[in-house]
């Protein structure tokens, strides 16, 4: 299959990412296209690793397609690397995530994880946060009354994701015009709110290492407090 421009870059990236594969270790896997790639890669070095811990049932079905072993996360206490990619990364290496709509499990295998290995193509690094929607997952009976909210608190503009269940049963809102200049803040004042059961602001589960592939390399970026 002829892959675009675009593509290429998130093969790239995806197979310069196995060189963080930490031997015997289960390891997390996101969601996403260039996880996608990841996945496909990952073929090649399935029997150096225990195991795997899924962000998705899709990512979940693409492992079990190359035939590694995949675990509920209350079945292991520990994975090495988390292996994901973005929708924006900022220069402090926090993230927005969530177009894909897997956000609430892949902030919560990110957090298990020891390293947090991001791999994007270049198209995703920005100055500031916000300007790709903030995908926020809630309970499906707060929906419009979550969406009353944020209109009056924060001039946002939530987008029901309409026709879209996630994995755990619950709905997006594509929250459009919302203020992340401060991602700490606008991740913890989200995570208040009753019925709002993940936000896509990756600011407390920031990437540890960010690879961003370009036409011509993968510029490694590490978290100055890594
Ligand atoms: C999935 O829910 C998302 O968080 C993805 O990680 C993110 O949207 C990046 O996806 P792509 O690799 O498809 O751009």
């Amino acid at each position: 299959m002829q892959l675009n421009k675009q593509d290429k870059l998130k093969q790239k990236v995806a197979i310069k990412a196995l060189d963080y594969i930490v031997p015997n270790s289960y390891i997390g896997v996101g969601t996403g296209s260039t996880v996608n790639f990841f996945i496909d890669a990952l073929a090649s070095r399935k029997n150096d690793i225990l195991g795997a811990i899924s962000s998705s049932e899709e990512s979940t079905k693409r492992l079990k397609n190359i035939d590694v072993d995949v675990f509920d996360m209350n079945e292991i206490d520990a994975i090495s690397v988390y292996f994901d990619g973005a929708d924006e990364v900022d220069e402090n290496l926090s993230l927005t995530k969530g177009g894909g709509g897997a956000l609430m499990r892949e902030k919560i295998v990110a957090a298990l994880a020891d390293k947090f290995v991001c791999i994007v193509d270049k198209s995703k690094l920005v100055t500031h946060l916000g300007g790709f929607p903030i995908p926020i997952e809630v309970v499906p009976m707060a929906r419009s009354a979550i969406a009353r909210y944020l209109v009056k608190k924060y001039q946002a503009e939530p987008v029901y994701r309409s026709g879209y269940k996630t994995d755990n049963g619950n709905v997006i809102l594509d929250v459009h015009c919302l203020d992340v200049s401060n991602p700490e803040q606008v991740e913890r004042e989200l995570n208040q709110i009753p019925g709002l059961v993940c936000n896509g602001v990756f600011y407390q589960q920031s990437a540890d290492i960010v690879l961003i592939a370009d036409e011509n390399t993968v510029v490694v970026k590490e978290h100055q407090n890594f």
